[in-house]
């Protein structure tokens, strides 16, 4: 038997201030979006926003059914517009925010499994990284550089073949 482990490097941020301009602004598209939300049932909002190698913005956010598992997470909403209007383009970033009762929700938001997994194909597929950006109240934020990084070990199209 051997005992492995699996480590990944993230980055932490407690201030807007010390990110990069592309990345707070794909931050202030998530927080733009997650106000349109359609969450009557749950009222916890999400917003995300996809930037794409040739500069275009996929803005989203979740969308709630009264048949809830029928409802659709604002990054699969976002993934997949993007796929289906670009579908040869590159995604370079996935930002991701969540309100609550009408308020900034003051914890990070991490995409669900399904989410996970729905954004490994896309990562996979263009063959480099997707950067997912995590932004929570009092402009806490956290980066992470892949989403393989949040799926290890993961089942993708490579089991297929
Ligand atoms: N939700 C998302 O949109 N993204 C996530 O990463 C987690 C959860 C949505 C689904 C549902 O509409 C609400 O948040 C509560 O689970």
């Amino acid at each position: 038997m051997k005992e492995k482990e699996i480590k990944i490097k993230y980055q932490e941020y407690n201030s807007l201030e010390d990110l990069d301009e592309i990345d707070k602004n794909l931050i202030g598209k998530a927080k733009k979006a997650v106000l349109k939300a359609y969450a009557p049932y749950s009222h916890f909002k999400v917003g995300a926003a996809v930037l794409l190698e040739n500069g275009e913005t996929i803005c989203s956010n979740n969308q709630e059914n009264a048949a809830y598992p029928s409802g659709m997470c604002a990054e699969r909403v976002a993934i997949y517009y993007a796929s289906s209007k670009f579908p040869d383009v590159a995604i370079k970033a996935i930002a991701i925010t969540a309100n609550y009762n009408e308020k900034d929700y003051d914890k990070l938001i991490s995409p669900c499994g399904n989410c996970r997994q729905a954004l490994l194909e896309y990562e996979q597929k263009q063959g480099k990284p997707i950067k997912v950006i995590l932004s929570a109240a009092e402009e806490k934020t956290v980066i992470i550089n892949s989403i393989e990084d949040l799926l290890p070990l993961s089942f993708g199209s490579k089991n297929l073949e």
